[in-house]
Formats: C-alpha cells, sequence, structure tokens
C-alpha cells in the first residue's frame, strides 16, 4: 500500500497532508526517515509519524462539530489561538477537520481520523453541497438573488449557479440561505459582497444532507452508521 494511503488509514492525517509529513521528514519506514512519496509499504514495514508508530486499521471515529466564532479549524495554531481540537480533546482518537471554516463562521464542521473520507469529501470533483445560513447588509433585490444564482465574479472566479433563499428581509439587512459545492476561500462572503450586501453573520447549516439542526454551539455529535454510510456513498 502506498505510503499516504497507509498513513491516512491510519487516522493521522488526509493523504495530502501525509505527504506533507512524508516531504517534511516527520515518516520514518524501519527507523529510517522516509521522503519518497510513491513508497509502497510492504507488510512487515514499521511505520514511524512523528516518533509514534502507526498501523493502518485504527478505530474510525466520524463526529459532526457546531464550530463558534473565534475558533481556527486547524488541530494546533502558531499564534496561539483556540483551535478546534480544544472542543474535542476528550475523543482519544486522532482525528482532523474536514475543510474548513473561516475564524468568524460558525456551523456544522466534520472531523474524522478516517483519511479516504476526508480526502473524498474535500476533493471538488466531488461536488458535496454546502449550505450556509448568512446575515447580510441591505436589501436582497430581484437583480441580486438573479446575480446570485446565475454566478458572480469574486475576482478571477465565476462562481457556479447557487441555490439562494430569503429567509427574512427587514429595511437595512436580510438573512438568506445559500447552497453551493465549490469551496473557493471565503466564498459565501466574497458573493454577498460581490452583490453589495456583506456579510455579518455566517453558520454553515448543512453539508450534503448532514444538518447542523438544534446542536450546540462548542458542541459535537457523533455522525450516525446511516450519515456515515450516506457520506461514503456520495
Ligand atoms: N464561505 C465563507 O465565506 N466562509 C466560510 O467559512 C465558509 C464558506
Amino acid at each position: 500500500m502506498r505510503l499516504n494511503k497507509f498513513i491516512a488509514q491510519s487516522g493521522i492525517a488526509s493523504r495530502r497532508k501525509a505527504d506533507e509529513l512524508t516531504i517534511n521528514g516527520n515518516v520514518k519506514v524501519n527507523g529510517r526517515v522516509m521522503k519518497e512519496l510513491g513508497y509502497d509499504v510492504l507488510p512487515d514495514d514499521t511505520v514511524e509519524v512523528n516518533g509514534r508508530v502507526i498501523s493502518a486499521d485504527e478505530k474510525k471515529v466520524y463526529i459532526a462539530l457546531n464550530k463558534p466564532k473565534g475558533f481556527v479549524t486547524t488541530m494546533s495554531d502558531d499564534k496561539d489561538r483556540l483551535t478546534v481540537a480544544d472542543l474535542v480533546s476528550d475523543i482519544p482518537e486522532r482525528i482532523f477537520p474536514v475543510g474548513r471554516l473561516d475564524y468568524n463562521t460558525t456551523g456544522l464542521l466534520i472531523m474524522t481520523n478516517d483519511g479516504d473520507l476526508a480526502n473524498k469529501l474535500s476533493h471538488p470533483k466531488h461536488h458535496v453541497e454546502k449550505t450556509y445560513r448568512a446575515k447580510v447588509s441591505g436589501v436582497l433585490s430581484g437583480k441580486r438573488m438573479a446575480a446570485l444564482r446565475k454566478g458572480v465574479d469574486i475576482g478571477g472566479f465565476v462562481t457556479s449557479p447557487a441555490k439562494v433563499t430569503i429567509v427574512k428581509q427587514t429595511e437595512k439587512s436580510a438573512i438568506a440561505t445559500i447552497t453551493i459545492h465549490e469551496g473557493k476561500n471565503r466564498q459565501v462572503r466574497k458573493m454577498f459582497k460581490a452583490v453589495g450586501c456583506p456579510v455579518q453573520e455566517l453558520t454553515r447549516i448543512a453539508i450534503g444532507d448532514i444538518q447542523l439542526a438544534r446542536l450546540k454551539e462548542g458542541t459535537y455529535r457523533k455522525l450516525t452508521r446511516q450519515e456515515i454510510d450516506y457520506l461514503k456513498n456520495l
């Protein structure tokens, strides 16, 4: 089995992250640093990541977290900010976030130690839909809604058609839900800004059929067997 797949299956990291660890010299095979990305792990090989021996069959864990504002979606932070790792510190397996949410975005974040599933969900070719609830400034006029639905230029990239619904419109602000399947950096914020309605608050409420529902901010729940199967079969 290829080295990055072996590391991903052990639950340490996604395949891409495994390659990074390998290039950076954090991976040893039979006691020697292994930097060859294409290395084929043999049945009797001992593989270590950061000094810890790993095997390709750690118990798989899948959770849905409601990320609060003011947390980064990484497992450690060089600027000492709070991270989502602080919210799942009672889980012994080495889980990591699937994709990311901005520092000030709240809502649904899937975390797992299943590197293969993480890889799959993060890959743009799988077109997994993500739904957000946005509070925005201004009026979401018919023209603005039409632009969002058609696709807007967010600086060198024109977004695919989005599903957008107004939940509430007041004099100065609106609440809308928006579903997109791309994952450009700060995409939803950039889309609303592009039509003149900057985002004030943003919450991810669904990933595909997985719903945030009533999960309290800062807490997590285990995904159900059905939800896990659904994600694997996407
Ligand atoms: N779009 C954004 O602008 N921010 C997020 O956190 C997620 C999607």
